[in-house]
C-alpha cells in the first residue's frame, strides 16, 4: 500500500460523493437563446450553416418563445435579418424606430411579459458593406460618427421596450455615449451588456451567413475595432473602460478559445460575465457530430459547464434549447 494521507479518488468514489463535491453547476437560468427575427408571417427558414436553427418570423418567434420560457429559458438574444434593399452606407434603417428589430420587441413583450429580451447594438444588419460601422471613402470605419448613430438605435430598441441593448461594435466610447443618451431619454431601467472583448474571429462565419450580412460568404477584416486574437491584457483594458462607462454586464466572445480572457475579466471586475457560444464554437459541434466523431448531447453539456468553471455567470448559446432538453432529463 502506498503512504498516502490525501487520495484524491476518494471525492470521486460514488454518485453522491461526486456530487457533494461539485463545484460548478449548470441550470436553465444560465441560458440566453439568440433567435434570428425575419419578415414575414409564418416563416421558419432552415440556415444551413446552423444545423438545427431557424430564422423565424415575428408571429414564429413568439410561440418558439414562448415554449422556450415553459422549458426554463428566460432570456433571448435577438438578432435580425434585415433585407437586403435597407442596407445602406448611413445604415439609416437602423434608427429606424419600426424597423424589424423594433417591431419584434415590441410584439414579443407584450405577448410574453416575462421574456428578458437583449437587443444587438451594432451597424453590421443595416451597412451596405457589412462593418459594424460607418466608414469613410478608405473604407476605415469611424469611431465618433458612429457612436453618434449607434446612441440612436439603442434608444429606439429601449423604447420599443427591449430590457438590455448589447453593443457589439467595438467602437469607443460607446458604452457611456450611450448610458448618457439612455438617461436623457428616460431610459435609466434600460440595461447596457456590453460586448466588451469581442474578438476579430473566423468563428463568426455562420452568424453572419444566417442574418445575410452584406459580408456574408466574403472575408471581410473587422481588425482595426475588434481585438486581436494575439492580445490578453489588452481585453482587461476594454472592460475596465467599459464597466466605468456604466456597463451593467460583460460578454467575451467566442467563447471556448477564450476562457483565459473570461475568467480574467469576471475575476478582475466582478460584474456579472457571460460567455458567447458562437455560431462557428455551435456548428463545429454539429459538423463533428454528424461524422460521428463525439457525442454531441454530452459534448454540449461538458462545453456548458467549462463556461461555468471559468467564471461565466450565463451562456448565450444557439444549443439553449437542446441544454435545457438535457438538464431536464439529468
Ligand atoms: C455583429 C455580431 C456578430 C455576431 C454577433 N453580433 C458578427 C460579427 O461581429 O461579425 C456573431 C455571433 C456568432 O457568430 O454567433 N456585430
Amino acid at each position: 500500500m502506498l503512504p498516502l494521507a490525501t487520495r484524491l479518488r476518494r471525492n470521486r468514489q460514488s454518485a453522491w460523493v461526486r456530487a457533494l463535491s461539485r463545484e460548478h453547476n449548470l441550470h436553465t437560468d444560465d441560458l440566453i437563446w439568440p433567435v434570428f427575427i425575419c419578415e414575414g408571417s409564418d416563416q421558419r427558414i432552415a440556415i444551413d450553416a446552423l444545423p438545427g436553427v431557424s430564422r423565424l418570423s415575428i408571429d414564429t418567434a413568439i410561440h418558439e418563445i414562448g415554449a422556450a420560457l415553459h422549458e426554463g429559458i428566460r432570456a433571448f438574444a435577438l438578432f435580425p435579418v434585415v433585407p437586403a434593399p435597407l442596407k445602406t452606407a448611413d445604415a439609416a434603417e437602423a434608427v429606424n424606430a419600426d424597423n424589424l428589430l423594433c417591431r419584434a420587441v415590441r410584439a414579443i413583450k407584450s405577448a410574453l411579459p416575462d421574456a428578458g429580451l437583449i437587443c444587438d447594438v451594432a451597424l453590421d444588419p443595416y451597412t451596405a458593406d457589412g462593418h459594424d460601422g460607418l466608414t469613410d471613402a478608405a473604407g476605415y470605419v469611424l469611431n465618433d460618427k458612429t457612436v453618434a448613430v449607434l446612441v440612436e438605435q439603442a434608444r429606439v430598441l429601449a423604447a420599443a421596450g427591449c430590457d438590455f441593448v448589447a453593443p457589439s461594435d467595438m467602437m469607443d466610447g460607446r458604452i457611456g455615449a450611450i448610458r448618457a443618451h439612455l438617461d436623457d431619454a428616460g431610459f435609466t431601467q434600460t440595461g447596457i451588456i456590453s460586448y466588451t472583448a469581442k474578438y476579430a474571429s473566423a468563428f463568426y462565419g455562420p452568424f453572419r451567413a444566417a442574418v445575410g450580412a452584406a459580408s456574408a460568404g466574403k472575408p471581410i477584416d473587422k481588425s482595426s475595432y475588434q481585438l486581436s486574437p494575439a492580445n490578453r491584457a489588452e481585453a482587461l483594458r476594454e472592460a475596465a473602460q467599459d464597466a466605468d462607462e456604466g456597463a451593467d454586464m460583460l460578454i467575451v466572445k467566442p467563447g471556448l478559445p477564450y476562457l483565459d480572457v473570461l475568467s480574467d475579466i469576471k475575476q478582475s471586475l466582478g460584474l456579472p460575465t457571460l460567455a458567447y457560444h458562437v455560431s462557428g464554437e455551435y456548428a463545429m459541434l454539429k459538423a463533428a457530430a454528424a461524422v460521428g466523431a463525439l457525442d454531441y448531447d454530452r459534448a454540449l453539456l461538458e462545453t456548458m459547464l467549462c463556461f461555468k468553471r471559468a467564471g461565466a455567470d450565463a451562456v448565450i448559446t444557439y444549443a439553449a434549447r437542446d441544454v435545457a432538453r438535457l438538464l431536464r432529463a439529468a
